[in-house]
């Protein structure tokens, strides 16, 4: 505490003397300002006679050891101290006699100036203690642009995986196997080895799969989900297991704990439902009615786990699944300005401080879902083309799951393309290939660690962008 106290009265000070020197004269200063330089004076004094010009030099080493994510420090006017002393050493090497002058000992300029130490060194701005969110911006930036960049689509990576038109993906958490899921409107699931020729396909549905996950929990399970049936696929006993089953309503789930042991599924006549995996049986613990016409995704906030937001006709509200009940639900927030039907609604994946949505007037929003109060206004709005027409799956807007503020969707632009943009509404990449991607890609799914993006067509198509 007394540091920053100092560093503080040391940042006043070298601001203060900084001001001082824009003034070439006192003639024309005004009886405050003359005041305020007669103050500056007085203070330079009080400094100079503390000597706070060394601890300045140390109190700098110390504060550059403190970790980066303490913003906003004040900083000693380093800069200006450093052509000082160049200069200085300057005149003296250049000695109009020539004699060379003896080196000026390193032991106090080693102090006031520490070297960069040999090997690695993280990247730490030096600029540090101004503003840490802008250098993180910049940083992310590099990445960002890199990555992207870097991903493209070959010909090897097109693969037609299941018959007919996708309605979901999921793709394996696995970095060395690229191992994509993809669920088809005839019930049907092609598993594909992206580095192998064929795709295998299962039929464990009767209707279209609208909504796939591999558990987080166990990826040697993968839970789908069919108007009828929520089913978790489990490789190590090579079966389809049936989770539960209702009347052709389901339209998607979601885990609701990070073991993956009880979901949230919603359902087409509005209603959600509260399914325990553990308990025996094909129905649900709770069937709660949340006043939605429809219920088209279902997604839950990935830190606050008692949050689910769902998605409908023109709804998007996020519940509390603690004080879930039959009837009467009241929601802790709705997300609102959706004029017409709405395809999905997610979660930021780390903070699940945004949320994106596609809604059916051509507009993709984001709203800060930061401090959920009982309305919440979007954040920002992008035209987006949606009329994806009969033939096509919906678009839905998808997270990166490496980013917090990044999401893929599907495009009507041509040439074909999958766009990438930034929560505030600014559009970020377009990833296509004149070849090799011909058609639009409604559904998408992105790796968890890798740089691999999946986009699937509506005839059963994959296309698999890497690096
Ligand atoms: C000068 O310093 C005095 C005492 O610290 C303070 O009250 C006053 O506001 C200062 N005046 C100016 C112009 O900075
Ligand atoms: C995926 O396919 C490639 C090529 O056939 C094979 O070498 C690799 O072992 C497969 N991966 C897994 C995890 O089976
Ligand atoms: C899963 O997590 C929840 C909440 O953390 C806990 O109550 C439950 O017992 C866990 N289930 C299993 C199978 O570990
Ligand atoms: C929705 O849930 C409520 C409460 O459990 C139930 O009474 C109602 O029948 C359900 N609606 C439909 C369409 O299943
Ligand atoms: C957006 O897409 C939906 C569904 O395909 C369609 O019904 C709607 O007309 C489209 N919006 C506009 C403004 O064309
Ligand atoms: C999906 O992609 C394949 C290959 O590019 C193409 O032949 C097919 O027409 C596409 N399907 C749709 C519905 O666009």
């Amino acid at each position: 505490m007394l540091q920053l106290t100092l560093l503080l009265k040391i940042h006043t000070f070298f601001i203060l003397s900084m001001s001082s020197c824009s003034f070439d004269g006192s003639s024309q200063l005004s009886a405050y300002e003359r005041k305020r330089l007669k103050n500056i004076t007085e203070n330079a004094k009080f400094f100079a006679s503390l000597k706070l010009h060394e601890s300045a030099a140390r109190l700098h080493k110390i504060a550059t050891k403190v970790p980066s994510h303490i913003t906003k420090r004040a900083k000693p006017k380093k800069a200006e101290d450093e052509t000082v002393r160049r200069r200085s050493m300057r005149l003296q090497r250049v000695e109009p006699s020539g004699v060379p002058m003896p080196e000026i000992p390193a032991q106090p300029e080693a102090e006031e100036y520490p070297r960069v130490p040999a090997g690695p060194l993280s990247m730490v701005p030096e600029n540090q203690m101004e503003d840490n969110k802008l250098t993180e911006e910049i940083l992310t930036t590099w990445t960002r642009i890199t990555s992207l960049n870097s991903m493209t689509l070959s010909e090897d990576n097109v693969k037609k995986v299941v018959k007919n038109r996708i309605y979901s993906m999921a793709i394996h958490p696995s970095e060395s196997t690229i191992f994509v899921a993809a669920g088809d409107k005839l019930g049907q699931i092609g598993l594909w080895n992206v580095t192998e020729e064929g795709a295998h396909v299962f039929i464990p549905h009767n209707y279209p799969v609208s909504c796939m996950y591999f558990s987080p929990f166990n990826p040697a399970h993968l839970l789908s989900l069919s108007y009828d049936s929520l089913r978790c696929g489990d490789v190590t006993r090579a079966v389809f297991d049936e989770i539960c089953r209702s009347e052709e309503s389901f339209s998607s789930f979601d885990f609701l704990e990070d073991n993956a042991s009880t979901v949230i599924v919603g359902h087409w006549d509005g209603n959600v439902t509260v399914v325990d995996r553990r308990t025996p049986g094909t129905s649900s613990e709770l069937s709660a009615n949340i006043g939605f016409k429809r219920t088209r995704t279902v997604h839950v906030h990935p830190v606050n786990k008692q949050y689910f937001i769902a998605a409908g006709s023109v709804d998007v509200c996020i519940y509390d699944v603690r004080y879930l009940k039959s009837n009467g639900n009241k929601p802790v927030s709705s997300l609102d300005g959706h004029p017409k039907s709405v395809a999905s609604a997610y979660f930021s994946p780390v903070t699940g401080n945004r949320v994106v949505t596609v809604c059916a007037d051509d507009k993709l929003r984001t709203y800060d879902t930061s401090c959920l109060s009982s309305t919440v206004a979007a954040l920002s709005t992008v035209r987006h083309n949606n009329n994806t027409g009969r033939w096509l799956t919906r678009f839905r807007a998808i997270w990166d799951p490496k980013q917090e503020d990044c999401f893929v969707v599907g495009s009507m632009a041509r040439p074909r393309q999958i766009e990438v943009f930034q929560d505030t509404g600014k559009l970020l990449h377009s990833f296509y290939n004149v070849d090799y991607l011909g058609s639009v890609c409604s559904i998408n799914v992105v790796h968890p660690t890798k740089n691999i993006l999946v986009g699937g067509n509506s005839s059963g198509r994959l296309h698999v962008f890497k690096e």
